[in-house]
């Protein structure tokens, strides 16, 4: 019985779509463990290019079945408008797609609190996605939210009402204005359960146990990256769920010893969007570049995203943390054309070098430390082949494989599936 793991080892947006749906011709089950439509996953294919949110990255491909774990919190009226998007496609989502009843829902007052938090922060705020992803999980740890199961009970209205109410009060507690049509965003969300209601809701930690049993293979996409776990990640500057290994665990009903292998997930360089520390992030045309070749736009927000050169300091710790043992450098085309390439393998803090992340990453505490390296001028886009990649791509990847004590097994070079090399 194994599980293998996908996550994000940075601020998220590595690439994990994309490569989820690479690698679902390997596996019977694709289950997503956290998050919610904060995530914005881009997949790319016959000249397609389709952004999930909640639904697995694995839905396209016909052997597979997807799950939306018990970690996840969902949003039936972003849901409902992900499910449309597919509809041109005939994937047979009524079969394909399982929904965790144990699964909490995003209601319209979560994301109207969440506004109301980010509002009344000022310039501390978290630069969340807005999606009610903090409150929905506070629900949840508060022991007040509302799962997908109880849309099967009688009175989930009456459960619905207290809760929309309490979080009205709350609303008001927050010194903000936040403009809002109540009545307008409970018509969207009855209309959107009941689509919901369509698909089909299970005991997802039963039946991932018994596919298990039966020899099934089955792959836990993550959403975010390790950097924005509640835990471990740059607190308050994080999402609200543990994006790292141990959320598999929890965000599925998997066990820790039924955890095979842990794919980890990097950019070759570094984003993070939204506020928060960033060590190497850079304010110069090299930031720019990276930038606009990289695409680099939230695919959930479309805001743009910050920029910066690998923090190997960063990516060491979620290596540690989440016990990678193998690794997918994404985006190695976005590098191309950089004389000289710099990677940051320690800080300065306090006076001292470190090359371990401390308490606090903030920028006036911490500057980073840079080895730098020979870059490459050829355009890697076309390349199919790890013999075609130039050398000093093939050196760039020989120091970070020993820095970090983990082989390179995919190399991406674009967006597309097939822009993809294996080691
Ligand atoms: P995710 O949240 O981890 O799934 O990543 P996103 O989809 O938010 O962001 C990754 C972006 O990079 C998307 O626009 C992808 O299409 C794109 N992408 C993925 N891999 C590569 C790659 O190797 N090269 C380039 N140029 N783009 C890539
Ligand atoms: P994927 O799965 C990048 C960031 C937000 C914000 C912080 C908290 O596509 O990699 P939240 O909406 O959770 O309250 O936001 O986390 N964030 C992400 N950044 N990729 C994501 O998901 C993210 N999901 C949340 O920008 O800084
Ligand atoms: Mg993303």
């Amino acid at each position: 019985m194994a599980v293998d793991l996908l996550l994000g080892l940075q601020w998220g947006d590595e690439g994990k779509g994309k490569i989820v749906d690479v690698l679902t011709q390997d596996y019977d089950i694709i289950a997503r463990f956290q998050g919610g439509p904060n995530a914005g996953h881009t997949l790319e294919f016959d000249g397609i290019k389709h952004v999930l949110h909640t639904i697995p990255s694995g839905i396209f491909h016909k052997n597979a079945i997807n799950v939306v774990g018990n970690g996840v919190v969902i949003d039936p009226v972003i849901f409902r408008k992900e499910l449309e998007a597919l509809e041109q496609f005939d994937l047979d989502i009524q079969t394909k797609l399982l929904i965790s009843r144990k699964a909490h829902l995003i209601l319209p007052t979560h994301r109207l609190l969440d506004a109301a938090s980010e509002t009344a922060k000022g310039k501390a705020k978290i630069g969340s996605t807005l999606k009610g992803i903090g409150p929905t999980y506070m629900d949840k740890t508060g022991r007040n939210g509302m799962r997908v199961g109880d849309l099967e009970l009688g009175d989930w209205k009456e459960k619905y009402r207290a809760l929309a109410n309490k979080h009205e009060s709350m609303i008001s507690f927050y010194d903000v204005d936040i403009q809002y049509d109540l009545a307008e965003l409970e018509a969207e969300f009855f209309a959107s359960v009941a689509s919901l209601k369509d698909l089909q809701f299970i005991d997802s930690e039963e039946y991932l146990y018994q596919a298990q049993k039966s020899g099934k293979k089955i792959l836990a996409e993550g959403a975010q990256g390790s950097l924005l776990d509640i835990d471990f990640g740059t607190y308050p500057f994080v999402t609200s769920s543990n994006t790292t290994a141990a959320g598999a665990c929890t965000g599925l009903g998997v066990a820790p010893n039924q955890i095979k292998d842990v794919k980890g997930i990097f950019k070759a360089y570094s984003t993070r969007v939204g506020s928060g520390p960033f060590p190497t992030e850079l304010f110069d045309e090299v930031g720019e570049t990276m930038g606009r070749v990289g695409n680099e736009f939230g695919a959930t927000t479309g805001r743009p995203r910050r920029c910066g050169w690998l923090d190997l300091v960063a990516l060491k710790y979620a290596v540690r943390i989440n016990g990678v043992t193998e690794l997918m450098m994404m985006k190695g085309d976005v590098l191309s054309g950089f004389d000289q390439l710099k990677i940051c393998t320690a800080y300065h803090y306090k006076g001292k070098k470190i090359d371990h992340l401390p308490y606090n990453i903030e920028a006036e505490n911490v500057t980073p430390i840079y080895t730098e390296m020979e870059g490459w001028q050829e355009d890697l886009t076309k390349m199919s082949e790890a013999q075609q990649l130039p050398k000093a791509l093939n050196d760039y990847i020989s120091f970070l494989e020993k820095e970090l004590e983990v082989p390179i097994k995919i190399v991406s070079v674009g967006p597309d599936r097939k822009q993809t090399i294996y080691r």
